[in-house]
């Protein structure tokens, strides 16, 4: 990023400040058991010397608020919903009760316009997570509705500071207004990618660390359509979990790829040095663009990253792979005449996609049925086929996954609640059936999520 313009600096101050307002040590703070959100529509500047109309957030005035929770502790937040439509929130990753899932009928009645809905919840697992709606997905997502969310660790790992990075797209013209939220011809392909990368709402935005501090960086890729590999260059980085989840064994920060809905969490070495500056990077197929700069600043804090007490791995149960029965899952393009109903939370109009040769209706009242049906407690995998040519991040609400083979590629055995799923790619995962009622599965490319790629199971008790 040649040539850093004053104005680019100040953000990158402000974002530090609001980062540091929002999180800092995790020691040195109380977490809130009831936090707030109010659904907005409002007015932002995203692109400098412009002002973004129709941006949606929540909250009145700006991007959406990190929120933070302790594991194992009770919270509530409460929705209000001051948008001219319905909405609902759903917690990304969160394994809690399905009448918290935040989906339109199948756990909930849409939050109208003018109307509050309370979430209460006790997250069972530490890690990074996000929340975004499940109502009108496309459109409310792409004008800003996606934050993140922290569940912070029973024990504190020995981080300075504690820095998420919302990172998504616009697709903004040059005036900074929105264009066309998808195209539709996009959307039964691998969907339409926004025109201005942006961290934390910022572009470009410049995050000044102490020398020689370790840092919990949390790349939260919250964009409706983007398959990226992400990298840190310029300073010693570690990936020490994936989707919320802590890896066996820390991977250098390098060729992450992460798709829509995904998370990594980092753990950086700042340089001792002031000029050693550090950047985030999004590889492209045939360039790179820094997404965002890290500068070191004053004395050197001489930490190390071997001070770092490993992660403590969530309580999500071991699949016992002896006595699963195989579930099998067929991704494919829709069958022909199916038409989109038109729902309160929006239809884009097409239906391009089918699970199981079927295609999902649209967010109604139904009943639907599911795609399967599991029985609490058993061990179950499921066979992912892609038929395809386009890739498909799947992912499930409310039961954790582990990755077990693919017919394209040896897998790490991560655990996880968002697959990417390749062209033609075979996946097997298993998952303990633990949590009972109907749960969401969906491609995480929202206009193939919402073009048919979306599906429920459901775990009967
Ligand atoms: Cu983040 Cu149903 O999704
Ligand atoms: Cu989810
Ligand atoms: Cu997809």
């Amino acid at each position: 990023m040649p040539g850093l313009s004053r104005r680019e600096v100040l953000l990158g101050t402000a974002g530090t400040l609001s980062a540091f307002a929002a999180g800092g040590f995790a020691a040195s703070h109380a977490l809130a058991a009831s936090h707030a959100l109010t659904m907005s529509s409002l007015n932002h500047s995203i692109l400098p010397d412009t002002v973004t109309k129709g941006m949606m957030s929540f909250s009145p005035d700006g991007p959406p608020p990190v929120l933070r929770f302790k594991q194992g502790d009770k919270t509530s937040i409460d929705v209000t919903n001051k948008l001219d439509e319905a909405s609902v929130v759903h917690w990304h990753g969160l394994r809690i009760a399905n009448a918290m899932d935040g989906v339109p009928y199948l756990t909930q009645h849409p939050i109208e316009a003018g109307q509050s809905f309370r979430y209460e919840f006790t997250p069972p697992d530490a890690g990074t997570f996000w929340y975004h709606p499940h109502c009108n997905t496309l459109e409310q997502m792409a004008r800003g509705m996606t934050g993140v969310m922290i569940v912070e660790d029973a024990e504190d790992p020995g981080f300075d500071r504690d820095l998420p990075l919302n990172i998504r797209d616009f697709r903004l013209g040059g005036d900074g207004q929105f264009i066309n939220l998808f195209k539709a011809r996009n959307a039964a392909r691998g969907g339409t990618l926004g025109t201005v990368s942006t961290v934390n709402w910022q572009v470009d935005p410049v995050f000044e660390l102490d020398a020689g501090s370790l840092v919990r960086l949390r790349l939260v890729v919250t964009d409706v359509t983007r398959v990226g590999a992400y990298e840190i260059e310029g300073a010693e980085a570690h990936v020490i979990a994936i989707d919320s989840n802590p890896l066996p064994a820390p991977l250098p920060a390098k060729d992450i790829v992460l798709s829509p809905g995904q998370r990594a969490d980092i753990a950086l070495r700042v340089p001792d040095s002031e000029g050693d500056d550090v950047s985030l990077i999004l590889k492209k197929k045939f360039d790179q663009r820094v997404l965002a700069k890290f500068f070191p600043r004053g004395a050197s804090a001489r930490r190390d990253l071997r001070e770092l007490k490993p992660l403590t791995s969530n309580p999500v149960p071991e699949p016992d792979l002896g006595n699963a029965e195989v579930l099998e899952f067929v991704f494919g393009w829709s069958p022909e005449g199916d038409a989109p109903q038109p729902s309160i939370c929006g239809s884009l109009g097409y239906t391009f996609w089918s699970i199981n040769r079927k295609a999902w209706p649209g967010d109604l009242p139904g009943p639907f049925d599911p795609l399967a049906t599991m029985k609490l407690g058993k061990t179950y995998v499921l066979r992912l086929r892609n038929e395809t040519p386009n890739a498909h991040p799947i992912h499930l609400h409310g039961v954790s996954f582990q990755l077990l083979r693919s017919n394209k590629r040896e897998l790490p055995p991560f655990v996880t609640d968002t697959a990417l799923l390749l062209s033609e790619e075979t996946m097997d995962v298993a998952l303990v059936a633990d949590n009972p009622g109907d749960w969401a599965f969906h491609c995480h490319v929202i206009e193939h999520q919402k073009t048919g790629l979306t599906g429920f199971l459901r775990i009967e008790s």
